[in-house]
C-alpha cells in the first residue's frame, strides 16, 4: 500500500495527505465509477457556486484504486467539536442549520440526478419492505412537491469540517430537489443511529442525549431561517427513512427505520 499518511476515513473511502495543500480521497476497491464522477461533478458545482467546499482537482488512480484530489482542509469535523465541547451544542447545531439553509438557496437544475428519482430507485431496491409497501411509499413520494435546489444528500455533522471557517465535504450524494427532503434525511440521521453492541450504557445514553439536542436545535434554527413549517419536512420522513434501508447500516438501525416507516404507512389512506 502507498506510504501516504492517512488522515481520515469514511464508509466509502480513505483520505490521505497527497501533495502540498491537497488530499486524495481513495475509494474502496471496485467502488462504482459513476458515483465517483458524481462526487467530482457536484463538488465542482458547489465550489463554483461559492459554497465553502474543498476545491476538487480531478481524478487519478493509486494502487489500483480510484481517487479524487481535493484541497486539504486543516480542521476537525463538527461532530468531533460537538463531542469535545457539548456545552456549545446549541451554537454548533445552529451552525449546522445555517450551512444547510445556505446550500438550499442555490438552484441545481443542471444536475441530472433528481431527488424523487433517486429516492424511488432506492425504495424500489430496499430490503425488508414488502412489494406492496414499496409501491405505496413510491406512489406517496411521487406526489410530494418537486424542487430544483441544490441538496447535499448526506448532510450531518461529520461532513462539516471546521478551521477558522466551515467547509462542507462529501458531495457524492448531491442532487437537485426539494430542500425539505434533504432536511428530512438529516432529521432521520440525527434520530436513528446505532452504536456498537459493546458501547457502555452510560456512553450510549450520553450520545443519544447529544443527538436529540442537536436535532431539536437544528430543526428550530432551520425553520427560523427559512420560514418553513415543520410539516413540509415531516412529509419527507417516510421516503427518507425507506430509502436509507438500502445503505450499509446495522440491523438494529434498520429495525428502527422500519418502525418509523410502518407507523407512517398506517396513517396513509
Ligand atoms: N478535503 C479534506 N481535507 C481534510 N480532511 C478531509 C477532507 N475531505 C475529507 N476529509 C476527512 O475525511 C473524512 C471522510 O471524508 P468523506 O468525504 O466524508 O468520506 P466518506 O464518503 O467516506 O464519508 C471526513 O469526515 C474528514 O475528516
Ligand atoms: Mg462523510
Amino acid at each position: 500500500m502507498t506510504d501516504l499518511k492517512r488522515i481520515g476515513q469514511g464508509r466509502t473511502a480513505d483520505i490521505f495527505e497527497y501533495s502540498q495543500g491537497r488530499i486524495i480521497k481513495l475509494y474502496k476497491k471496485d467502488f462504482p465509477a459513476e458515483a465517483i464522477n458524481q462526487e467530482l461533478v457536484v463538488s465542482g458545482l458547489a465550489s463554483s457556486l461559492g459554497i465553502r467546499t474543498p476545491e476538487p482537482f480531478g481524478h487519478t488512480q493509486l494502487d489500483g484504486r480510484d481517487g479524487l484530489i481535493f484541497q486539504r482542509i486543516s480542521g476537525v469535523s463538527l461532530l468531533s467539536l460537538i463531542i469535545k465541547k457539548p456545552w456549545a451544542i446549541s451554537n454548533y447545531s445552529k451552525l449546522l442549520a445555517s450551512l444547510h439553509a445556505e446550500i438550499h438557496a442555490y438552484e441545481a437544475a443542471e444536475l441530472n440526478r433528481t431527488q424523487k428519482k433517486v429516492l424511488c430507485d432506492y425504495i424500489q431496491q430496499a430490503p425488508l419492505l414488502t412489494e406492496q409497501e414499496k409501491e405505496k411509499i413510491i406512489r406517496y413520494t411521487e406526489e410530494l412537491p418537486d424542487g430544483n435546489k441544490l441538496c447535499h444528500g448526506d448532510f450531518h455533522p461529520d461532513n462539516v469540517l471546521c478551521d477558522e471557517g466551515y467547509w462542507i465535504v462529501d458531495w457524492m450524494t448531491g442532487i437537485s430537489g426539494n430542500p425539505a427532503g434533504d432536511t428530512a434525511r438529516t432529521v432521520i440521521l440525527l434520530s436513528v443511529g446505532s452504536m456498537p453492541d459493546d458501547t457502555p450504557a452510560p456512553l450510549k445514553l450520553f450520545v443519544q442525549f447529544l443527538r436529540n439536542k442537536v436535532k431539536a436545535a437544528y430543526i428550530k434554527e432551520y425553520l427560523r431561517l427559512t420560514g418553513h413549517e415543520y410539516s413540509t419536512i415531516d412529509e419527507w420522513i417516510l421516503p427518507a427513512a425507506a430509502a436509507r434501508l438500502v445503505e450499509w447500516i446495522p440491523q438494529n438501525e434498520k429495525d428502527a427505520l422500519l418502525s418509523i416507516i410502518r407507523a407512517r404507512l398506517k396513517t396513509l389512506v
